[in-house]
């Protein structure tokens, strides 16, 4: 399935779907995304990613295609074209198609791409193993940027040493995030700490949502950066993002955390997510 892809206003097969060799997507990176998960058929955090959609388009000064409630239109469309029950909606917005030459383009429209992808994420899981690598992202990483290519190198690094994840830290020692994903740790005093939100990370949208869950259930959650020496010492560490959840990271550099199993308030968490309404 997932045979249909939206392309600039035209729904087609997948072996279809292109864009301009111009693209300034293409040739600079120029442009920004989402990933939204759906479950049973329904969008997740539909608001939240709009939210942050519009908020990565005006840091960089892209002017949105079409509006929120038609971009709901076209997502909900393709959703049914695909016949897509549980899995992702992709949507990458681009500056548009102009000659290559580095200065904005002026009167140029953005580029609007959609794709869907099948995956199933079970509220059961026995958690995953993590490594850790150097950050080698710019300074701006609070904006959804498709220039994914230190996260890519970071997740390859981690795939070659049959890790799942790869989590990002900064010279003085303190993790910033995952490759594509937020990370929390759990302390000895079940407080669950994850770092601020600013231009250091990716404000997730499902960290906002289980930032949310927790509070409701009176789990006390703290904003500051940690160290790798903490995360490895951890009760529990978790990661969390749009196609993860909250993912339960048993090992990290080959060092099991806490007793090596998913731990019950990341459990609780990833459950509470899941159930969502
Ligand atoms: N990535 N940090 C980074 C660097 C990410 O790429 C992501 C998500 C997150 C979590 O954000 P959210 O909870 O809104 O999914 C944090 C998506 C899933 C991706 O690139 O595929």
């Amino acid at each position: 399935m997932s045979r249909f892809a939206y392309v600039n206003g035209a729904y087609r097969p997948l072996s279809d779907a292109a864009v301009h060799i111009e693209d300034r997507g293409y040739q600079f990176g120029d442009g920004v995304y989402e990933v939204v998960l759906v479950r049973g058929g329904k969008l997740y955090d539909f608001e939240g990613h709009m939210q942050r959609l519009g908020r990565s388009l005006s840091e960089i000064e892209i002017a949105p295609p079409v509006s929120d409630a038609v971009l709901k239109m076209i997502i909900k469309r393709l959703i049914r074209l695909n016949g897509l029950r549980n899995g992702i909606v992709y949507l990458q917005i681009t500056r548009g198609v102009a000659r290559r030459d580095h200065k904005f383009p002026k009167d140029v429209n953005a580029s609007l791409v959609l794709t869907t992808k099948h995956l199933q994420v079970a509220t059961e899981t026995n958690g995953k193993s993590a490594i850790t690598v150097p950050d080698q992202r710019w300074s701006r990483r609070d904006i959804k940027t498709i220039q994914l290519l230190p996260n890519c190198l970071a997740k390859q690094a981690a795939s070659e040493q049959g890790a799942f994840e790869a989590i990002m830290v900064m010279p003085d020692g303190t993790i910033t995030e995952g490759s594509s994903s937020n990370l929390w740790m759990v302390s000895d005093k079940n407080t669950v700490i994850t770092r601020p939100a600013n231009a250091d990370i990716l404000n997730g949208i499902t960290r906002l949502a289980l930032a949310r869950i927790g509070a409701d259930r009176q789990i006390k959650i703290e904003e500051r950066a940690f160290t790798v020496d903490e995360a490895l010492s951890a009760k529990e560490l978790f990661v969390s993002s749009a196609t993860s959840a909250a993912m339960p990271i048993i090992e990290l550099d080959g060092h099991k955390i806490g007793n090596g199993q998913p731990g019950d308030i990341t459990m609780a968490l990833r459950a509470a997510y899941l159930n969502m309404e």
